[in-house]
């Protein structure tokens, strides 16, 4: 008879999972994609879940009843796995909370005669339970990920003081808002509980994300922080890469060690270490781990040492500011009001951009800028064919958010053409294996916000200036440098592509450039700096 039960149980979660699975696009195909991204409206692929699930589970070692809490319950694709994973008997509370009732009321009819309490409100202004029995130990949550700019300013500051108030820690005001759910979530929590969050791995190596860490390195015992490979996406629809964070609700014990897994799936992943809190404490960028070791000691140089750098110009709208030779001609544009400026990097199919004895690159695709100081009285009178086409972007370009900040719409930033530039958005599985490439540029061009521009700090140039073939060598150390001492600096995202910042690309360490300047390799940082800068 309890076998019957059973199994008639187990039935009916199998029928309910399908059920929800029907529900859940049919609820999204109701929905623009603008509205989801809004409220972070992106549901978990019910395997994954069952996965996070399982192994939440695991960690609770079954040694007391279940009270299971999500936070940002959506349809209740962790709720279902939950129902495959335990026997009922097992739960003794489940609750869940969602903003949105157009996934709230359907899911609450889905699991009307489920014991899930199932509340249609925000989590953030919800108040924790006072008594520890009323509160959970097994916490999963797939936190909406909405960027910061569309917090409101007002809610921001309610985020943030209420953060402060429950975990200790002030997120910065750059944070996306599963932060917050993360911080919020903390008095839900009962003595030894475990979470799982899936969250967006960003958190791990940006400037924002450091009172997230701080609060996972002092106010719990964070156990492990899986990254899956962000060429497995584990998401169709938002381009993000997703980490699982695992912790326990208990200060950390002397001396913890967090486990760090990345690839494959949470039971078994491709690569593992363990890393004292010690070293996480001072590595600014988690997500080294597992693949690098941490840093070995002070990097002595970095890029920044050795060149400025800075991103290509923004134009404000490249389809008017950046033309062709045939394009200027058939406006009748005067020449001189442009200069050359690279094409994209797809492009610039060497490494090397070659000269032409005007300083125009030799390239199948060349493009210039335009770039015209003079002011618009001036174009007037004295130049009727420019007048025209300036005409023609009269309330449209120059209403753009760039142009309108300019003292006069068209004018760009002035910017000298850097001799090394880098491609920073690229992709490690690309065709030659390295997602960035370091361009040598021969000519005359500036180059747009798609390339960082370096430029030889005076020390350097000075060198450079001595010795011809310097620039040649140090561009060819950049191209050598290894893959991992740049993808570390940089950021991930869903799908493996990679990007650095300016201040990242400054950050990357040069010791093996600065070993083929001979003079400069003995001195040391103070010296250096003084030398450089
Ligand atoms: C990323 S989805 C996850 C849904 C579901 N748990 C899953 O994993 O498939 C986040 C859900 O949180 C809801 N949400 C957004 N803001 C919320 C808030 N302040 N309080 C409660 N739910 C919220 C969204 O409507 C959305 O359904």
């Amino acid at each position: 008879m309890i076998s019957l039960n059973l199994a008639c149980k187990t039935m009916q979660t199998l029928v309910q999972e399908d059920e929800r699975v029907s529900l859940q696009a049919r609820l999204d195909s109701g929905k623009t994609q603008v509205e989801r991204n809004r409220l972070g409206q992106f549901s978990t692929p019910y395997a994954l879940a069952k996965e996070i699930v399982e192994f939440g589970v695991a960690l609770l070692k079954g040694d007391r009843p279940l009270r299971f809490l999500d936070p940002a319950f959506g349809t209740g694709s962790f709720f279902s796995a939950l129902l495959r994973t335990v026997p009922s008997d097992m739960v003794e509370a489940a609750k869940g909370f969602e903003i949105d009732a157009h996934y709230g009321e359907p899911a609450r009819q889905l699991w009307r005669d489920r014991l899930l309490d199932l509340q249609l409100a925000d989590f953030t202004e919800s108040d924790a339970p006072d008594k520890e029995s009323d509160r959970f130990n097994l916490l999963i949550c797939n936190p909406p990920y909405v960027r910061h700019h569309h917090i409101g300013e007002r809610d921001k500051i309610r985020l943030q003081d209420t953060s402060e108030m429950t975990c200790g820690v002030r997120i910065a005001g750059l944070a996306g808002f599963y932060c917050y759910f993360l911080c919020l979530s903390h008095p839900w929590m009962q003595r030894g509980a475990i979470a799982g969050w899936l969250i967006p791995s960003e958190f791990m190596d940006v400037n924002y994300g450091e009172a997230v860490k701080r609060y996972l390195l002092n106010k719990v015992t964070l156990l492990r922080i899986h990254r899956f490979d962000p060429v497995d996406m584990q998401f169709d629809d938002a381009l993000v890469s997703s980490t699982v964070v695992w912790l326990r609700n208990d200060l950390p014990p002397d001396r913890h060690e967090v486990m760090f897994t990345f690839g494959g799936k949470l039971s078994q992943p491709k690569v593992l270490r363990t890393v004292p809190v010690r070293e996480l404490r001072k590595e600014p960028k988690w997500t080294r781990f597992p693949v690098l070791e941490a840093r070995e000691g002070i990097v002595r140089y970095r890029l920044s040492d050795l060149f400025a750098i800075k991103r290509g110009i923004a134009t404000g709208d490249n389809k008017f500011f950046i033309l062709s030779k045939d394009e200027i001609n058939a406006h009748g544009l005067p020449l001189e009001f442009f200069r050359p400026i690279l094409p994209s990097p797809r492009f610039v199919p060497d490494d090397e951009v070659k000269s032409d004895k005007d300083g125009i690159p030799i390239l199948d695709r060349q493009v210039f800028l335009l770039d015209c100081r003079l002011p618009e009285e001036a174009v007037r009178e004295r130049l009727p064919r420019l007048w025209a086409y300036f005409q023609g972007g009269k309330g449209t370009v120059s209403k753009g958010y760039l142009c309108q900040s300019r003292k006069v719409w068209y004018f760009q930033e002035e910017r000298a053409p850097a001799p090394i530039l880098c491609t920073y958005l690229g992709r490690s599985d690309s065709r030659n294996g390295r997602p960035f490439r370091f361009i040598l540029n021969r000519s005359r061009a500036i180059a747009a916000n798609v390339y960082l521009l370096l430029y030889p700090k005076p020390m350097l140039a000075r060198a450079m200036s001595e010795d011809r073939s310097l620039l040649e060598r140090i561009w060819k150390a950049l191209n050598s440098l290894p893959t991992t001492s740049l993808l570390g600096e940089g950021r991930v995202y869903g799908g493996g592509l990679h990007k650095l910042e300016p201040r990242e690309l400054g950050n990357v360490d040069a010791t093996p450039i600065v070993g083929i300047l001979p003079d400069l390799r003995s001195h040391s940082k103070p010296i250096q700096s003084s030398l450089f800068d």
